[in-house]
C-alpha cells in the first residue's frame, strides 16, 4: 500500500514538471481539433487580440484579460485586491504555462470573469502562443 502511494506520487510530481508550454499547446490542439474540423493553428495575433480586448461584463463595467495582467504581459500585474501578479509571459517568468492544473484552473476562473463563459481551447492555444512570442 506504501509504495503505491510513492509510485502515484512519482506519477503526480513527473507529469507536473514535465508540462511545458509546447507540450500544453498540444493537448490544446487535440482539443481544438475535436471543437472544430476547420481548425488552422494557433495564432499569436489572435491571442494578443484576446488578451487586451475589453468586453462589457453584465455587471457594467469595461474588462479584460490586461485589466488585471496590463497591457504588456512582461510586467507585473495586480488583482482587484491590489495583490501583485507576476508577469503572464514566459520569456520572463519561466514557471508560466508549466503546471497544466494551474493554467486550467485560472483559465475556468478568468474566463468566466472575463467571458462570462468557459474560454474554448482555440481561444487557449492563442492566448498561450501569444504570450510565448512576446520576448
Ligand atoms: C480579476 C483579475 C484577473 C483577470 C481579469 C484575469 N486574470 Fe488571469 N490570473 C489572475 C490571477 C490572480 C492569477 C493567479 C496568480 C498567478 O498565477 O500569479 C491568474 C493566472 C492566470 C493563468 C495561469 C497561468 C500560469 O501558468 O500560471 C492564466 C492561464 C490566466 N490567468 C489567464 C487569463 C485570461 C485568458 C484572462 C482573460 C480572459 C485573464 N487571465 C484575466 C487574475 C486575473
Amino acid at each position: 500500500m506504501r509504495n503505491w502511494f510513492v509510485i502515484l506520487g512519482m506519477l503526480f510530481s513527473v507529469n507536473v514538471f514535465a508540462a511545458m508550454p509546447q507540450e500544453l499547446l498540444k493537448q490544446y490542439e487535440a482539443q481544438a481539433k475535436q471543437e472544430s474540423p476547420t481548425f488552422s493553428g494557433f495564432s499569436a495575433e489572435k491571442g494578443a487580440s484576446f488578451f487586451h480586448a475589453e468586453r462589457m461584463h453584465s455587471d457594467g463595467k469595461k474588462v479584460s484579460c490586461s485589466t488585471c495582467h496590463t497591457n504588456d504581459p512582461r510586467n507585473q500585474g495586480k488583482t482587484r485586491a491590489n495583490k501583485v501578479i507576476e508577469a503572464m509571459a514566459p520569456s520572463v517568468n519561466p514557471q508560466r504555462f508549466t503546471d497544466v492544473a494551474k493554467v486550467e484552473k485560472w483559465f475556468g476562473r478568468n474566463c468566466k470573469d472575463v467571458l462570462e463563459r468557459t474560454c474554448t481551447a482555440q481561444e487557449k492555444g492563442d492566448y498561450i502562443q501569444y504570450l510565448l512570442s512576446v520576448k
